[in-house]
Parts: structure tokens; sequence; C-alpha cells
């Protein structure tokens, strides 16, 4: 196996980590083969690849888990719970002695507590950002924008509303970083609170206005860990919420978005899932051959 250090920690904010149009045009074309089955998975055999999720998640750990599966790789599964953690090692030690085991690769999820960067300087396997902190979620913003390219046959064309805590949201982050690489439009909407100042980020001044001019639009999850008294969420609902009432401004042949978990008649009625429109388990779907295809490259020696 070799694998290429600067491609390593797939991130779209470090010049020295990111990956080009190219390249990621690459990693389109060879999910949508698996996704068809004119691609066939590797059969990695012998190999392990090390999924440490050091924060909750559903989407991304089990997707990681089938895509390793699907190529013949045998998922490491760190979590926490029953671990050394326990008895007060960091994480850094944490993932310094499981890269002592020789994995493949690293698939990472943690909070703002660990400095992956860093951590990606002292091994030689690639690392994979599941989700880190608030810094980004490059693989979810790669399958969201893969789900459109499958939908529409193109990602230049498209126009992307992310609606809500777009200040504390990871997805949102990548988004605006893969928007720059890729060409498709973004912008944003939300209460004044949750809004960002990103160097020349486009803002909607009311959903309506946002949703009609979208080819996609994204609801965030409300993090209700971090809400404000100061909005209810029912106010939070009839601003910003996708209702089937708000949801009258988006084009028919618009798609609906939501990276997951949904917290259902908060930002995304219960009713919006059997909208047409939606995409979200599409998105899941998509999100493991994306995930598969990093994986079979990286495995392969990484996007040329
Ligand atoms: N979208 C996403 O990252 O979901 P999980 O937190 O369940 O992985």
């Amino acid at each position: 196996m070799s694998s290429r250090k600067k491609q390593s920690l797939i991130q779209f904010s470090s010049s020295e980590n990111t990956l080009s149009k190219a390249q990621i045009s690459e990693i389109f074309n060879l999910a949508d083969g698996l996704s068809t089955g004119k691609i066939k998975g590797q059969t990695f055999q012998g190999l392990t690849g090390a999924l440490l999720f050091l924060e909750a998640s559903t989407r991304t750990r089990l997707s990681f888990e089938t895509a390793c599966a699907r190529e013949g790789v045998h998922p490491l599964v760190f979590s926490g719970g029953g671990t050394s953690l326990e008895k007060g090692e960091t994480y850094e030690d944490t993932v310094l002695n499981i890269a002592a085991m020789e994995p493949a690769f690293m698939i990472i999820r943690s909070g703002d507590d660990l400095d992956m960067e860093a951590v990606q300087a002292k091994i030689s396997m690639p690392i994979i950002n599941a989700g880190w902190g608030r810094k980004g979620h490059p693989t979810q913003a790669l399958l969201d924008i893969f789900t459109l390219y499958k939908k529409f046959g193109s990602f230049e064309s498209q126009r992307l509303l992310i609606v809500g805590d777009i200040l504390h949201s990871r997805v949102a982050a990548s988004h605006f970083e893969l928007s720059k690489i890729l060409g498709y439009e973004l912008a944003f909407c939300g209460p004044t609170e949750f809004l960002p100042q990103w160097p020349g980020m486009k803002v909607m001044s009311t959903l309506k206005e946002g949703l009609e001019w979208a080819t996609a639009a994204m609801a965030l999850r409300v993090q209700l860990e971090r809400h404000d008294s100061k909005y209810s969420l029912s106010e939070y609902r009839q601003h910003y919420g996708f209702t089937a009432q708000n949801l009258k401004a988006l084009f028919a042949d618009s798609v609906i978005m939501h990276p997951g978990p949904i917290n259902q008649n908060t930002e995304l009625d219960s009713g919006v899932l059997q909208d047409p429109r939606i995409q979200v388990l599409q998105q899941v779907r998509h999100g493991v051959y994306i995930r598969q295809a990093l994986i079979h490259q990286l495995i392969s020696g990484g996007p040329s």
C-alpha cells in the first residue's frame, strides 16, 4: 500500500490537505461506479482500518463500517465505552497506540479537544476526518454534493441554501470550503446570533427569499444543547423551520436535505419526510459510496 501524506487528512480548509476539483471528480466517478455496480468493491483482505469515534455518531460511523466491509477491510471500531479512556488515557495517546497496530488508515470523529492535524503529523497512515469539532465534516459535504450530482447530473449549476445554526455547524463550514473548490453556489439563512462572519458569505434575509433561490435546501439540526432561551423553538420553527407551509416557496424540482440527526417538528416537520423532494435517506445511501471511494483510493495510493 502506498499513501500520499499530503492527501491524508481529508479536509478542505487547509491548503496542505485539501482536495482539488479534479480529485473530487475522480472520487465522484468512483462512487458513481460503485453505486451502479459498474465498479466492484476491491477486496483488501488482511488490512484493518481504525474507526475512532470519540463523539456520538450513527450515520457516519455505520457508513464507514459498511464501506470498510464492502472493500474487504476489517474495521476496528473504538467508541469510548469500556476502553482505557476510562482510566484517564488521553485522546492523543489513544490514537498513537492504535496507530502502532498499523491499520491501513484511521477515521476519526472528535471534538475540538483533539488536534487532528498535530496527530496526523505523528503517524504514517492517513486520517480521514469524520467530523471534527466545529472545524469541518468533509465527507458529509462530499456526500451532499454527490447526492445533487446523482439527482441533477452536475453540481456546478446548483444553488445550495443552508438554514439554521451556521455558526456551530461543521457541515456548513465544510460546504463553505467545498463550494469554493467545486464552484456551486451557496447561501445561508438563520437567526442573526447563529450567523458567522465568513468573508464573502452570501446571507438570505428571510427563509422565503432563500427557498425561492435554491435548487437544494438543507436544514441543520437545531443544537438544543446550545439553544438560547431568547429564541423560542416555536418561533424558530415559524421563521426557519422546513414546514409544509414554508416549503411552498421551494421549486417543485428542487430538493430538501438534512445531514441528520433530525429534531422532527423543530427544524423539519415529520410530514415533510414524505415530501417527494426529500433526499435525506438518499444522502445516507450515497454516504456509503463516497466513503467507500475514499477508502478505495487511499489504499490504492490516493487520488491522482
Ligand atoms: N450526519 C452525521 O454526521 O450524522 P451522525 O452524527 O449520526 O454521524
